[in-house]
């Protein structure tokens, strides 16, 4: 069996003309459309909450009680939902040092002159950086969200306790709307990015252009034959 280190086990090329190569399994693709859904409701229920002049935004959700009270439900199925997309994820976003030599020398990048750049395996530093912010402001989130969560655990931090996890719950909200809106304009900023998340596939000239080095060990693997 070929070493796999920059893929999953369902990244394949498929000899169609032009070629194509599979970027994520349709379980995949369910569960990140399923955790950006719950996270759109969370936002929208969750600044309908927090700000007052967005408190029409209750409306969506049946009105002001009806929003309080799914509110942390959307987040608990989220956080759940996020968990099992970081399962099948994390080791593919572990820091690398060409991420650094990446970073270092981004400048090419928006220049496009990507060639210069290090060759990547399936993430770049930014998507890594999207993946673990994610992972920590949600993690902020749902433990200071279970902190101030009256209806079902009352009592279970102390009133100024409970105003800190105010606080951290906000910021971490705030804080995560901004990566939601950096890595949807880099999946759009980067042509052909889209139909990774949507078909499941890239073609094989984005794969070269972007994630040689990912790219490279799919066909390395195909090359193998399979074990006797
Ligand atoms: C709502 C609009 C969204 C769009 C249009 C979108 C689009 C995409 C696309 C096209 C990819 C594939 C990128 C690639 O393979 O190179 C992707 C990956 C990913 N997305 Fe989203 N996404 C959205 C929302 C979210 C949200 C809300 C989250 C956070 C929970 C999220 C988390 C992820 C993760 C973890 C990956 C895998 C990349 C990695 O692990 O570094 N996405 N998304």
């Amino acid at each position: 069996m070929a070493k796999r280190e920059f893929s999953e086990s369902t990244d394949r090329i498929v000899a169609t003309e032009p070629v194509e190569v599979r970027r994520y399994a349709t379980h995949t693709r369910i569960n990140h459309w399923f955790t950006a859904a719950l996270i759109v409701l969370l936002i929208l229920s969750g600044f309908a909450l927090f700000w007052p002049p967005l408190f029409f935004l209750t409306g969506l959700f049946g009105g002001g009680q009806n929003a309080r009270f799914l509110h942390p439900i959307f987040g608990v199925v989220a956080c759940f939902s996020f968990l099992l997309l970081f399962l099948q994820l994390w080791k593919l976003n572990i820091m690398r040092r060409e991420d650094l030599v990446w970073a270092r020398n981004i400048r090419e990048l928006l220049d496009g002159q990507e060639e210069n750049l290090p060759e990547l395996g399936k993430y770049n530093l930014g998507q890594k950086f999207v993946f673990w912010g994610m992972f920590w402001l949600l993690l902020a989130m749902v433990i200071s969200g279970v902190m101030i969560w009256q209806q079902f655990f009352p009592d279970l931090v102390s009133i100024p306790v409970r105003r800190w996890a105010v606080l951290v719950h906000s910021i971490s909200a705030v804080l995560s709307v901004l990566i939601i809106i950096v890595h949807v304009y880099a999946a759009i900023w980067t042509r052909g990015t889209i139909s990774a998340m949507t078909r499941g596939t890239v073609t094989g000239g984005w794969a070269w252009r972007h994630h040689r080095k990912w790219l490279r060990e799919v066909a390395r693997r195909q090359d193998t034959p399979p074990a006797e």
